[in-house]
């Protein structure tokens, strides 16, 4: 089965090419973060637009580069949501054309179960269950992961999501937008010991998870002390710190609490170097291993929307009508079968 995947839902337009006998066959990602740095954040009106321009080119570079053509694919799946509506009507227009053009199906796909799926497009990959870790730009979320579709979310964010304080943080330490990378860039010339952030909601039960304290504690740590580089740096550091290591507590309570050994970790924020560490650390105390998508398949991209496609695909999804959902919640999906109604 080869599915085309078509990822609009915010400031990325990814295409891609997934065949479920050779795998990945090609991608193209056009990201449009230079142009929405100007504004601090994703203007949603400039996405649309931009996704307009690039996902058809996009789409018969990637066929190229896949070696294939329209007529070799089985399916055409696309981000249905969550995501910013126009941006997603943006794929969604464009893959239930074509999908009616060629008579095959349009597969509707959730952005966040193409995030928690990725890391099993590895050549070797991670056996269920697992507990998944989520956390983008707008998800922070900890999920009981028994199998496909079979979601359940065992925590979330109350406020903010891990992303978002990133962005956040970034823009206050004077950075450009996606803030994440820059954030843990600066944070590397950092001392630690010099500033404590504090780990939100890591003293009470539970495994929800909140960072929009930790964003004010840098605003006003960045108020209280003088303005030169070593500063920002040493709070880059601690912010980095307070966040990874609040995330690896709930993900060590997620293992024990579900009784499970094994630890994924997706979305942008799952390419910051230090939480990779300490997760690592985290599932082996389990006794188990924690697994990455690919390093360039962490943020958006079109190859986990192929590839969730091609997944519910054969569980027996068909879908003519054009659908987005700006909320879609995960824990909504079905387990894809016959009947399966994702
Ligand atoms: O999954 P993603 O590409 O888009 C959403 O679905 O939101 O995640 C983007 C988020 C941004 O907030 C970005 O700052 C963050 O992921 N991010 C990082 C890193 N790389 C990206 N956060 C921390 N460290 C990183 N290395
Ligand atoms: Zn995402």
């Amino acid at each position: 089965m080869r599915v085309l995947g078509i990822e609009t839902s915010c400031d990325e337009t990814g295409v891609a090419v997934y065949d479920s006998q050779r795998g990945l066959l090609g991608q193209q990602l056009y990201s449009q973060a230079d142009m929405h740095a100007l504004y601090g954040g994703v203007v949603p009106e400039l996405a649309s637009r931009d996704h307009v321009k690039r996902v058809l080119p996009l789409v018969r570079a990637c066929l190229d580069e896949a070696g294939t053509t329209l007529a070799d694919l089985d399916g055409i799946a696309y981000t249905a949501g969550p995501g910013l509506v126009g941006a997603l009507l943006v794929g969604a227009g464009v893959a239930c054309a074509l999908a009616a053009g060629l008579g095959i199906a349009a597969v509707p796909v959730n952005h966040m179960e193409g995030h928690l799926l990725a890391p099993l497009l590895a050549p070797d990959p991670p056996a269920f269950p697992f507990v998944a870790l989520l956390v983008s730009g707008g998800h922070s979320q900890i999920i009981r992961v028994a199998g496909v579709g079979d979601y359940d979310i065992i925590g979330e964010t109350i406020d903010d999501a891990a992303g978002e304080a990133f962005d956040k943080t970034a823009t206050l330490l004077g950075l450009p937008y996606p803030g994440g990378p820059h954030v843990e860039q600066l944070a590397g010339g950092g001392r630690p010991g010099r500033f404590r952030f504090p780990r939100p909601m890591t003293d009470r039960p539970g495994l929800d998870l909140s960072f929009s304290g930790l964003k004010t504690f840098a605003a006003n740590t960045i108020r209280d002390n003088p303005d030169d580089p070593q500063t920002r740096a040493d709070i880059a550091h601690a912010f980095c710190e307070a966040v990874v290591e609040t995330l690896a507590i709930k993900c060590r309570r997620a293992l024990r609490q579900t009784g499970y050994r094994d630890l994924i970790a997706a979305g942008g924020v799952a390419a910051n170097t230090g939480l990779r560490e300490r997760l690592r650390a985290v599932a082996a105390e389990a006794g188990g291993q924690v697994r990455f998508p690919a390093p360039g398949l962490c943020t958006d991209n079109g190859a986990m929307i192929a590839f969730a496609g091609a997944l519910r695909l054969a569980g027996g999804r068909r879908d003519g009508a054009i659908q987005v959902r700006p909320r879609w919640p995960l824990g909504e999906l079905a387990v894809p079968g016959p009947q399966g109604s994702a």
